[in-house]
């Protein structure tokens, strides 16, 4: 049997090149996607394989409807797709009345939109396959932060589709999966945010570590995966009383306006 098949947004990033390493040491063959080729490349040749053309790194902008098409349209020729991992993302944190519509919109599609466009074309051949879907969520998928309303709103709405889809899909065998890191050293957090993590004591993962963690999920039965016991903590007393974590982030406020400025 030829080696499974696994699609990956954001393969160019700091976590999606790190997952990317895991995956192909798994013997995935990889079906890279982003907007920088030449840094898919890069990630492409690091990957141990057979032959030349054994990963295939595609240019893609998730915000076009056109080139998600062509994603779906090429595994469709392909004729096989084990895993999606919906790893791209965008994050602006600024306060909310400051945000560009350019960034919201962005935001939307990348974080949410093109994530169940893509898992809605690569249904058919993931059902075909009894494969699986990952997405890559956010703590802030179960907190609302201050200057983060935008990627919140995006990230808890990952988490519903995660959800809603893992139980619709239940009685068939394809595993749909939710992972939620938390603050990770990649390109995605500004200096600003490095330096107010730092300030407020927030643990900063390598993005090895979260693709370990990423691999933890993908091979177990669980269907949902949060980064850090103390995040994972936070979420579940979000949960249960709101008004615990309105108030820790209340006494964080002032902290996180004046660094963010
Ligand atoms: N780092 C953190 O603190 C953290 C914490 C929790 C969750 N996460 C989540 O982890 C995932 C990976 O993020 P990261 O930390 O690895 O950030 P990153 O290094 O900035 O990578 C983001 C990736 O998304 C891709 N991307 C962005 N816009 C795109 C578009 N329009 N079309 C196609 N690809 C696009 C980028 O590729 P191109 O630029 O080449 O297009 C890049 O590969 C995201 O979903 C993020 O929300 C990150």
């Amino acid at each position: 049997m030829s080696a499974p098949i696994a699609v990956l947004t954001g393969a160019s990033g700091g976590i999606g090149s790190a997952i990317a390493k895991r995956l192909a040491a798994r013997n995935y063959r990889l079906i890279l996607l982003g907007r920088d080729l030449p840094a898919l490349e890069q990630v492409r040749q690091q990957l141990p394989s057979d032959e030349a053309s054994y990963h295939l790194a595609l240019q893609v902008d998730l915000s076009k409807d056109a080139d998600i098409s062509r994603v779906v349209d090429l595994l469709g020729d392909i004729g096989r797709c084990d895993l999606l991992v919906n790893n791209a993302g965008v994050n602006t944190m600024v306060p909310f009345g400051s945000l560009s519509k350019c960034d919201l919109d962005a935001a939307l599609a990348v974080n949410v939109r093109a994530p169940m466009l893509l898992t809605q074309g690569l249904l058919p051949l993931l059902q075909q396959s009894g494969g699986t879907i990952v997405n890559i969520g956010s703590s802030f998928g179960a907190i609302g932060y201050p200057l983060q309303a935008q990627y919140c709103a995006t990230k808890f709405a990952l988490r519903g589709f995660s959800e809603a889809l893992a139980r619709e899909l239940s009685d068939t065998q394809v595993r749909v999966k939710y992972f939620a890191p938390r603050a990770t050293q990649t390109a995605i957090n500004s200096d600003k945010v490095t330096a107010l993590n730092k300030a407020l004591g927030n643990a900063m993962d390598t993005p090895e570590y979260v693709a370990e963690e990423f691999m933890r999920l993908l091979d177990s039965d669980e269907r949902r995966r949060s980064v850090g016991a103390k995040e994972s903590f936070f979420a579940k007393i979000n949960a249960l009383l709101p008004k615990v974590v309105d108030n820790a982030l209340a006494k964080q406020l002032a902290t996180i306006k004046q660094l963010m400025r």
